[in-house]
């Protein structure tokens, strides 16, 4: 265990059945159907990659960046789009995939803004869930794990970009988080 991780909350073996369950779920629910996978960068892309390869039925993948405009708005939970879709989804069957749901601000924007580009089917695939800190209510289709007010890092998720590449999902301990003191 790397020397910064306090406690490891879902192993890579935990995490590797989950996926595999939901890929399964995702390839029964979209047969003969078109499928567009779009994950939210940064932190989804490890799961993106893990879900996409367990699933059993052709699959498009595409992607979005997108930035909260700050503490000072964090409430309306209106986002800045810095990369969009490349191609439209109108018509299309399209799920987002997130690393997490905390207040649901982001995803609660985004799928009101990828709604109105009138897909014919949309829903949220989001490994973690952490329903204590919601503010906005999210329906969550495919959800890996729903887990407790804590701070967790891993399997793609980051504490000031960093530790995205753990295999695992865990817990810092306090005083990195508190120096912000890294490797
Ligand atoms: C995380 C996560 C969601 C958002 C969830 O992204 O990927 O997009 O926060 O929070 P909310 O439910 O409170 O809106 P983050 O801003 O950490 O960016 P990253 O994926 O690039 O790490």
């Amino acid at each position: 265990m790397m020397r910064d991780v306090a406690e490891i909350l879902l192993t890579r073996e935990e995490i590797r059945a989950r996926v595999q369950d939901i890929g399964y779920q995702i390839s029964r629910d979209f047969q003969e159907k078109d499928l567009l996978l779009v994950g939210i960068l940064k932190g989804s892309m490890i799961f993106l990659a893990d879900l996409l390869r367990v699933i059993q039925i052709p699959v498009l993948i595409d992607f979005m960046s997108i930035s909260s405009y700050g503490a000072a708005t964090a409430s309306s939970g209106v986002v800045r789009i810095l990369k969009d879709l490349e191609e439209p989804i109108e018509g299309r069957n399209v799920v987002v995939v997130e690393d997490i749901v905390d207040t649901g601000l982001t995803l609660s924007y985004l799928m009101r803004n990828l709604q109105s580009r009138q897909p014919k089917s949309l829903r949220i695939c989001a490994l973690l869930d952490k329903p204590a800190r919601r503010i906005v209510d999210v329906d969550i289709a495919y959800k890996g794990f729903s887990i407790e007010d804590r701070f967790v890092v891993g399997y793609g998720l980051d504490f000031a970009e960093h530790y995205r590449h753990l295999p695992y999902i865990c817990v810092l301990k306090d005083e990195v988080i508190k120096g912000g003191n890294h490797s």
